[in-house]
């Protein structure tokens, strides 16, 4: 089932979604990019109960966690450190140990799904992703041989397809795609192809996003105008 809106603040709308995921003591993985920035923040500011809520990565850069590029000091920038102290503790934070390069990064996120999670595919409540202007997801790239993985949780990835050009570590497909929802943000006018491309038509390796199609679960798709402006007709 997709649901798609077309929304003047979409980044408030990820928000409440965010905030009613934490409440109900959730899985949830957290995208980078700059997109979310917003919703983080808002996100914070909301007054939910964040104790119960388990926060995991799509993906993250393979930086020191206090680079600008690591997605996990955006998170914690703009939503962990502005969270009210807590009473009874915050959140669980899973973070990528993606400084240990991509190939360990990867192994070290993957035992850590298996063990939070069960050996079986994890099943997160919730997977936030945002879209590159190439249709990328989290650092599953274009024509990437990640897009095929199918045996493993997270891969490492040599070579980004995207700026920033740095090696990263990313969730698959299948961890994707096993979620009970996957919500995108997506913003802004040089993201309308990618949408196009993503939503709008065939699945196809050349725009990952088009291969994010929850198996039994729900896709939301949350977008401003004019990142929507090129789509014809709504995704069913
Ligand atoms: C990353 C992200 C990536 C991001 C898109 C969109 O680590 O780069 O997880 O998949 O969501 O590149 O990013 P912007 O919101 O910055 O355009």
């Amino acid at each position: 089932m997709t649901e798609t809106l077309v929304l003047d603040d979409p980044a408030e709308e990820c928000a409440k979604r965010l905030v009613a995921a934490v409440e109900a003591g959730g899985h949830i993985a957290l995208t980078g990019g700059g997109t979310p920035k917003a919703c983080y923040q808002r996100a914070a500011e909301m007054g939910a109960d964040w104790s119960g809520a388990t926060l995991w990565f799509g993906d993250d850069r393979c930086v020191p966690p206090d680079d600008e590029r690591s997605n996990y000091r955006m998170a914690k920038e703009a939503l962990f450190d502005r969270l009210p102290a807590p009473d009874g503790g915050g959140p669980v934070v899973k973070r990528i140990l993606a400084e240990r390069g991509p190939h360990a990064g990867a192994e070290d996120y993957e035992r850590e799904l298996r063990e939070t999670l069960g050996e079986e595919l994890p099943r997160l409540d919730m997977v936030m992703l945002g879209l590159g202007p190439d249709a990328h997801v989290a650092s599953l790239f274009p024509g990437q041989s990640t897009l095929e993985v199918r045996d493993r949780l997270a891969v490492g990835v040599e070579e980004a397809g995207f700026e920033p050009y740095v090696p990263r570590v990313s969730v698959t497909l299948p961890v994707i795609n096993s979620a009970r929802q996957v919500i995108f943000l997506v913003a802004g006018e040089e993201k309308s192809d990618a949408v196009v491309r993503a939503f709008g038509g065939e699945p196809t390796p050349d725009a990952p996003g088009s291969l994010v199609r929850p198996t039994d679960g729900e896709l939301i798709l949350l977008l401003d105008q004019p990142a929507a402006s090129r789509l014809s007709g709504l995704p069913e």
